[in-house]
């Protein structure tokens, strides 16, 4: 979580091309930002507690002068969100200013030794040590790349870092390990970024920094050294890739809404995605013994909707798992199983560092993401794209989607190739080849209801979402939307578990929201929709058109094209879910872009 951000350019003031980059860094983390130029041998720094806006309007970050200079914005870690503990830190004498994403493992004991040699430390960030470490080595007289790298070997953990120094105006040093890191290249400047979508448009080349790799740029200058041994490495510029989507608001009045309303284009981008990645997966995963679908959060949401799709349609025996929780669950592993890892955002530290033990014991490691070039790209011997274009808004809402079709694309695929059930996937192709309309319809449809919905939601404390079978990925999904952006406590349950405890707390005009397709979990959630009736429930439910019974004993009902193929009804049934949580939050006061305490993507473990 956080962004860094760094420009150096021989002509332009750069303070608001590092600005606007960190606005479009800002889903990183938004408790602080601040910014520092290099000008006339001094370093000018403004930071401030806050989101971008208010701190600009307050501060004028955009107005410090230079033509050299680095941005941050934060997520705190170490150290609650403060003034002080904003990046950019800086060393005892303000001669050089340095930004950090990422966790430094070691900073207690580096803290306890800087302190001792007298170093002042400013903020209770771990990040500050490595700005002293710089500082302690330069004056060991060693020039500026040498005293970054010998700092950085004395680190454990991650980071992707950014240095200024006042003594050498135009450059800047940045370097990564395990955190994301980019370099732009333009015909005005050279950058640095913790990603791309955030790189200034006139960026048409860009560097993709390795783990284990330091960067000096300078206006017309980029040179690359191993981190380990200081030696010089090749240049590997890339153009920049083509977005299928773009990362600015359009009409809209949040990311979140514009997101949810892309997801027709997702749904044709993700069914027009080169058939020859989607064989290559579907290949290792009919190999495997065992298959284990590993993510976090909406990732692992998808995780469950994928192992059942896998399990039912290609008879491959999957089973979904919570990334961070992988360590200890004790998970047969032979050379028999593949992991097929799920992330938006490819950065997820708990999923890679699942992923990178997986390795070590030599189990194959296939991956799903958003973000070509990501980290999971690297540590995957074979990896899917989403197709779904930048996502902005915190809550996952289009990539969502795109991992639930991309999916059925991957198990259509397995199960043509091992003869299981053929007629059935099929049906799912045809499904998918619909799926652009049919998304549109049921967004369209369902607008004016989530919205009349989110009335009665925003007065309420609490929610339950239950289903049954392969809807369970969409009723947990459906609460996790809930709460991450309304702050409307919402729990997503199996529905036959709800008579099991949490029906305790049901009483008078408790909502109640049921995923109840035709399908063979039907009579059985009926059952439990009755149940919570009989304590005075507001039963909501989300149907398939011409349902009339569950519409009947329902007080409000989200109606959902009929699916043939009921194992693809959460592509469906989630988004009304995504409108009310979007709805619900708007109507409460609340961004339901940047939640507050979250981050788009979550670098720490
Ligand atoms: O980038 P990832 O898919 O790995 O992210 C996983 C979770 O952090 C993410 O899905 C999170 O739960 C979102 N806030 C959900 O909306």
């Amino acid at each position: 979580m956080c962004g860094i951000f760094g420009c150096t350019s021989s002509r332009l003031s750069v303070s608001t091309v590092i600005y606007e980059s960190l606005k479009r860094l800002e889903y990183r983390g938004y408790d602080s930002v601040g910014l520092a130029t290099t000008h006339n041998g001094s370093i000018y720094l403004k930071k401030d507690q806050g989101r971008i806006r208010e701190v600009e309007e307050n501060l004028h970050l955009s107005f410090l002068p230079g033509r050299c200079g680095i941005g941050h914005t934060r997520w705190a870690t170490h150290g609650a969100p403060s003034k002080e503990n904003a990046h950019p830190v800086t060393d005892c004498n303000g001669m050089l200013a340095l930004v950090h994403n990422g966790v430094i493992e070691n900073y207690l004991e580096l803290k306890d030794q800087l302190q001792k040699l007298g170093h002042r430390m400013r903020s209770r960030t771990d990040s500050e040590v490595i700005a002293h470490l710089i500082e302690m080595h330069v004056k060991q007289g060693l020039p500026l790349d040498e005293a970054v790298r010998r700092t950085l070997l004395l680190l454990k953990g991650s980071y992707a870092i950014a240095a200024i120094f006042a003594s050498d105006e135009d450059t800047i040093i940045c370097a990564r390990m395990e955190s994301p890191l980019v370099i732009g290249l333009s015909p005005n400047f050279v950058c640095c970024s913790s990603d791309i979508p955030a790189l200034p448009k006139e960026v048409e080349k860009i560097i993709v920094v390795e783990n284990g790799e330091i960067v000096v740029i300078r206006p017309h200058t980029i040179i690359i050294k191993s981190l380990e041994t200081g030696q010089e490495l090749p240049l590997k510029v890339t153009l920049r890739e083509e977005m299928t989507g773009d990362a600015d608001i359009g009409g809209f009045t949040h990311y979140m809404l514009k997101e949810i309303h892309e997801q027709p284009q997702v749904a044709l981008n993700v069914i027009k995605a080169p058939a020859k990645f989607v064989t290559q997966l579907a290949e290792k995963l009919v190999k495997a013994e065992r298959v284990y679908l590993i993510g976090c959060g909406t990732s692992y949401h998808a995780c469950i909707f994928g192992s059942h799709v896998l399990r039912f349609l290609a008879k491959i025996d999957s089973f979904p798992l919570i990334a961070s929780e992988f360590d200890y669950c004790n998970a047969s592993l032979d050379a028999k199983t593949v992991v097929l890892a799920l992330s938006q955002s490819g950065e997820t530290m708990d999923v890679l560092s699942a992923l990178k033990r997986l390795q070590d014991l030599g189990i194959e490691v296939l991956a799903l993401t958003n973000v070509m070039g990501s980290s999971i790209t690297r540590l995957a011997s074979a990896y899917l794209g989403l197709y779904a274009g930048p996502e902005i808004g915190v809550a996952a809402t289009k990539t969502f989607t795109a991992q639930l079709l991309m999916l059925a694309r991957v198990a259509v695929e397995a199960s043509n190739i091992k003869g299981e059930n053929v007629d059935y996937a099929k049906r799912i192709e045809e499904f998918l080849r619909q799926s652009p309309s049919a998304i549109k319809s049921s967004i369209s449809s369902n607008v004016r209801r989530a919205q009349e919905l989110s009335v009665k939601m925003s007065l309420k404390d609490h929610a339950f979402f239950l289903a049954r079978g392969v809807n369970v990925a969409t009723a947990l999904e459906g609460a996790l939307k809930l709460k991450e952006v309304s702050y409307v406590h919402a729990e997503g349950y199996p529905a036959g578990e709800s008579k099991h405890g949490p029906i305790a707390l049901v009483e008078e005009d408790y909502p109640c929201v049921f995923i109840c397709p035709q399908d063979e979990t039907y009579d059985k959630v009926i059952g439990n929709i009755m149940e919570m009736k009989a304590r005075g429930a507001f039963i909501v439910s989300c149907i398939e058109e011409g349902d009339k019974e569950v519409k009947e004993i329902s007080d409000f009902s989200f109606v959902l094209p009929s699916v043939e193929v009921k194992m693809l009804t959460p592509v469906l049934h989630v988004l009304p879910l995504q409108l009310l949580a979007y709805y619900t939050a708007v109507a409460r006061g609340f961004d339901p872009d940047k939640p507050r305490n979250l981050a788009k993507s979550v670098t720490v473990p």
